[in-house]
């Protein structure tokens, strides 16, 4: 296995998936936990030094323990972990005045018969992401240069015969678009044949649940989602009926979706379930409201009251389950380190592991959301549920601007039952990235058979994206939507006018509220 020492950058996740992507088992550890000890004991194949925030010319700055460089295995440094390397060797980093470096550059190279850089340089240069104030500015004994860029004479240096690399740039990032053949080439020279599979990681994931619950209790809110059925199933698998699901239904649900939550996870998966169906408490609440952001502040604190009274019945609960994915961990941290303004508050249980003296588990919290359904499938979940759009956690409140009411819910329920009935006949469900109808607060005049009618308009949204935050209209075929406009008035009652949403984001978001 492969070591990561984990010096705080922001991107220490993405060299980690980069190397799953190739099948290379690794762990990522902090640096502070990272002793002689430690690494005798891990008995690493390779290590990898992250990039991090810090500066190695403080003194107080965090180093790996010296003995990494006696194991007499293949070591590379990544930005800080280069500056730490060249630092420790006998090399030499200064301050930046004018060298400090953000964003695109290129780097071209300086010798080749570099096994790290095969396949690299190509087309006589490489783009690779840069993030650094510091700079080494004379590298260590032994070392030779191997790619310059016009900010950074050291971009690539290598001692070929201990096998110390160290690299200047980020090669995990998506702007280092080649950055994966780095990686490959470094794993293939540790020896990985790349043999590793999701399988593995599954077992793995099950032993460290097993190792941090022992025999307690735990807890988890089950919402429907791809990423707490995961979880849960996951964590059933490691501890079985340690493990009790709470599943909330605030009366904003789709069609059939409680229902069907309930089957798969109580009778399908045997799982202790407690479905707490808290319709009218929301629904009560939400009544007479129409401002997003109070709605969405309101079914978020009602959540969290609900969930810990359900979570008070099982008792003795010392865990809270969570499906965070990496993703949210750093979502509010741009890697530009720009600030970042609230457009919506994200309901979510922040705060409810303290209130209620809970410990987290959170299994998923390395994984990235394509990995998370890999992993699913890994566990046996049905391929149907795995590749579902996303769901928000308000539910429909926020596809029905306006006035929240029973009958305007249940009217979206069924166009909304219609419209994905159609994507998935036409075979696009797994070609858009979330698909949904809003109920608008305007009711037109129609005309059906003879009569005139006086019913409720809806919106159409299907959008490509890959992770959410930017977003496209899914171009429909005119005979697509002329098609699904036609079933949803004639089969919805209440509807007689129906618009497609063809806003992308930004300047829209997804969901209307
Ligand atoms: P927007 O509307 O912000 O949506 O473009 C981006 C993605 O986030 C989902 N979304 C939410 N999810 N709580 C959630 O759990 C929320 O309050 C919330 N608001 C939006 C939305 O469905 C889309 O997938």
């Amino acid at each position: 296995r492969l070591l990561i020492i984990d010096f705080g950058s922001q991107v220490t996740q993405l060299i980690a998936r980069r190397l799953r992507e190739l099948n290379v088992y690794c762990e990522i550890h902090p640096f502070q936990k990272v002793t002689e000890e430690f690494l005798a004991e891990f008995s690493p194949k390779a290590v990898i030094f992250s990039g991090g925030p810090a500066s190695v010319i403080d003194a107080s700055s965090p180093r790996p323990p010296t003995s990494v460089f006696d194991l007499g295995i293949p070591i590379l440094g990544i930005c800080y972990g280069q500056q730490v390397m060249m630092q420790m060797l006998g090399g030499k980093v200064e301050r930046g005045h004018g060298t400090a470096e953000f964003g695109r550059a290129f780097v071209t190279p300086e010798e080749s018969d570099l096994l790290l850089l095969k396949g690299w340089f190509d087309s006589g240069r490489e783009q690779v992401w840069m993030s650094h104030g510091d700079h080494v500015s004379e590298i260590a004994p032994g070392f030779k240069v191997f790619g310059t860029s016009p900010n950074a004479p050291y971009a690539i240096t290598a001692d070929t015969a201990r096998n110390f690399y160290a690299v200047q740039f980020h090669p995990e990032v998506h702007h280092t678009p080649n950055g994966s053949k780095l990686y490959e080439n470094f794993v293939r020279m540790a020896g990985f044949t790349g043999d590793w599979t999701m399988g593995a990681y599954k077992d793995e994931a099950i032993r460290k649940i097993r190792e941090q619950v022992g025999d307690k209790k735990v807890i988890c809110g089950l919402s429907g989602g791809v990423d707490s059925s995961v979880a849960a199933v996951l964590i059933h698998e490691a501890i079985g009926d340690q493990l009790t699901c709470v599943f909330v239904d605030h009366g904003l649900l789709r069609q059939g979706e409680a229902e069907e939550v309930v089957t798969m996870f109580r009778d399908h998966y045997n799982m202790p379930l407690i479905h707490a169906d808290e319709q009218d408490l929301f629904l009560g609440e939400l009544d007479g409201q129409f401002d997003p952001e109070t709605k969405r502040k309101i079914i978020g604190r009602l959540f969290i009251d609900v969930f810990q009274k359900h979570a008070a019945e099982v008792g003795g609960a010392k865990f809270l389950a969570q499906g965070t994915l990496y993703p949210d961990v750093i979502e509010s941290v741009s890697f530009s380190g720009g600030p970042s303004v609230t457009i919506k508050s994200h309901h979510n249980v922040g705060g409810l592991p303290e209130k209620m003296g809970l410990k987290l588990v959170e299994p998923l919290r390395e994984l990235f959301k394509d990995e998370v359904r890999a992993l699913g499938l890994e566990l046996g979940l049905p391929d149907s549920f795995i590749g579902r759009h996303p769901f928000p956690g308000p539910g429909l409140a926020i596809r029905c601007p306006g006035e929240i009411t029973r009958e305007k819910l249940e009217i979206l329920r069924k166009a909304d039952a219609v419209f994905i009935d159609q994507i998935r006949k036409h075979g696009l469900y797994d070609e858009i990235w979330q698909a949904f109808v809003a109920i608008l607060p305007v009711r037109t005049v129609g005309v059906m058979g003879d009569g005139r009618t006086y019913d409720f308009a809806c919106a159409l949204r299907a959008v490509t994206s890959v992770d959410g935050m930017t977003a496209d209209y899914y171009p429909f075929s005119h005979e697509f939507l002329g098609e699904t406009a036609t079933r949803i008035i004639n089969e919805v009652q209440g509807i007689n006018r129906v618009t497609y949403d063809i806003t992308s984001k930004p300047p829209g978001t997804i969901e209307w509220e």
